[in-house]
């Protein structure tokens, strides 16, 4: 795997005016891959605009460094700042300008003129979908159409490399599609590497080759998803909604007795279940097993002979916030 950014020791303590210090990024060690999508996940306040602003050359590490496509952002900011575009947290652009100016006026910035800028101003309008609204002014436009703006902006010069600091938050949740798409379909046609941070579990579940969890300045996890997740959970949990009918403690003992890999069960009666609406009949039986697809087919069959009609079942894959909340003890939402 190519090497697009490697993180080595990256701090940064800020100082208050009253003399108190911050240790807002702690030593950070890692490597983001040509042509993946990178998510830093973590609590706002984690530290993840103090990295990426960093990254970027934003403002200066206290200690370490971070390398893009082998270049010292410390040492030589100019040739690591070519390769890559930057969309912040806050939309920069100048309200009493049209879309088409405002882009016009960040490209001659990155050194582009003529008729190469003009040509790709009209790419990222098209890219954007704001062709239509090229010529009307920045502030008649909605919060997401600003945001679409502003990733134009970061994609002008074409960069191999794209950070975006929580490009979703505050936007509605058409726009946040968009978005999510965009992310995506940089990576698939355009090759691009993205770094990509949230707060949201979702986003970096549904993005993410591999995902970074901050939390207090500090890496706390990081890998695949599937890496991540089978950290912390080594079972499956299985959920079946069953006509409770016919279930008894003994057809409990011949579950746990037959079904490999299968270590416990719960049984909810009718009428305990949370989200069955209109299905009050039906009983809740959760299982637990090293490998639930495996186990799937021996349950239901044992369930059937039984004469225990399954009507659902879903195989809860472990996610980004079990993992979460098993390493920090508390929920990413807080
Ligand atoms: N300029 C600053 N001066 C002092 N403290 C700061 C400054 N910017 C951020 N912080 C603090 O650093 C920590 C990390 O902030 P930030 O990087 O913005 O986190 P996130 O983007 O994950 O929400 C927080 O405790 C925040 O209050
Ligand atoms: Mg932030």
């Amino acid at each position: 795997m190519d090497t697009m950014v490697k993180l080595r020791d990256l701090s940064k303590t800020y100082r208050r005016s009253d003399g108190s210090a911050v240790e807002a990024v702690k030593q950070i060690n890692l490597e983001i891959y040509k042509g993946e999508i990178f998510s830093l996940l973590g609590p706002n306040g984690a530290g993840k605009t103090t990295t990426i602003s960093m990254m970027s050359g934003l403002i200066a590490p206290t200690g370490g460094d971070a390398f893009i496509g082998g270049h010292s952002i410390t040492k030589e900011p100019m040739a690591a700042k070519r390769l890559m575009g930057f969309i912040p947290q806050e939309v920069a652009l100048y309200p009493e300008l049209s879309a088409r100016r405002n882009l016009l006026f960040f490209g001659k910035m990155y050194g582009m003129h003529g008729s190469d800028l003009n040509k790709r101003v009209d790419e990222v309008l098209a890219f954007i979908d704001l062709t239509d609204r090229q010529k009307d002014k920045i502030s008649t436009f909605s919060g997401g159409m600003k945001r679409r703006v502003n990733i134009g902006v970061g994609l002008l010069h074409r960069p191999e490399l794209l950070f975006m600091d929580e490009p979703t938050v505050g936007i509605d949740p058409q726009n946040r599609r968009r978005v999510l798409d965009t992310v995506k379909q940089l990576r698939d046609e355009y090759g691009m590497t993205i770094l990509y941070t949230t707060h949201m579990m979702e986003e970096a579940q549904e993005l993410s080759d591999r995902v970074g969890i901050i939390d207090h300045g500090e890496l706390i996890a990081l890998g695949t998803q599937g890496e991540l997740t089978q950290q912390v959970r080594e079972e499956d949990q299985i959920d079946f909604a069953i006509d409770g009918r016919g279930w008894s403690s003994e057809l409990e003992a011949r579950l746990l007795q037959e079904v490999p890999g299968l270590t416990r069960v719960a049984y909810a009666p009718p009428g305990h279940g949370d989200d069955s609406a209109g299905e009050e009949s039906l009983a809740a039986l959760t299982a637990f097993a090293a490998r639930g697809r495996q186990a799937l087919p021996d349950i239901i069959r044992i369930l059937n002979d039984a004469g225990v009609e399954v009507h659902s079942v879903k195989v809860r894959e472990p996610d980004l916030e079990a993992v979460f909340l098993a390493l920090t003890g508390r929920a990413l939402r807080d």
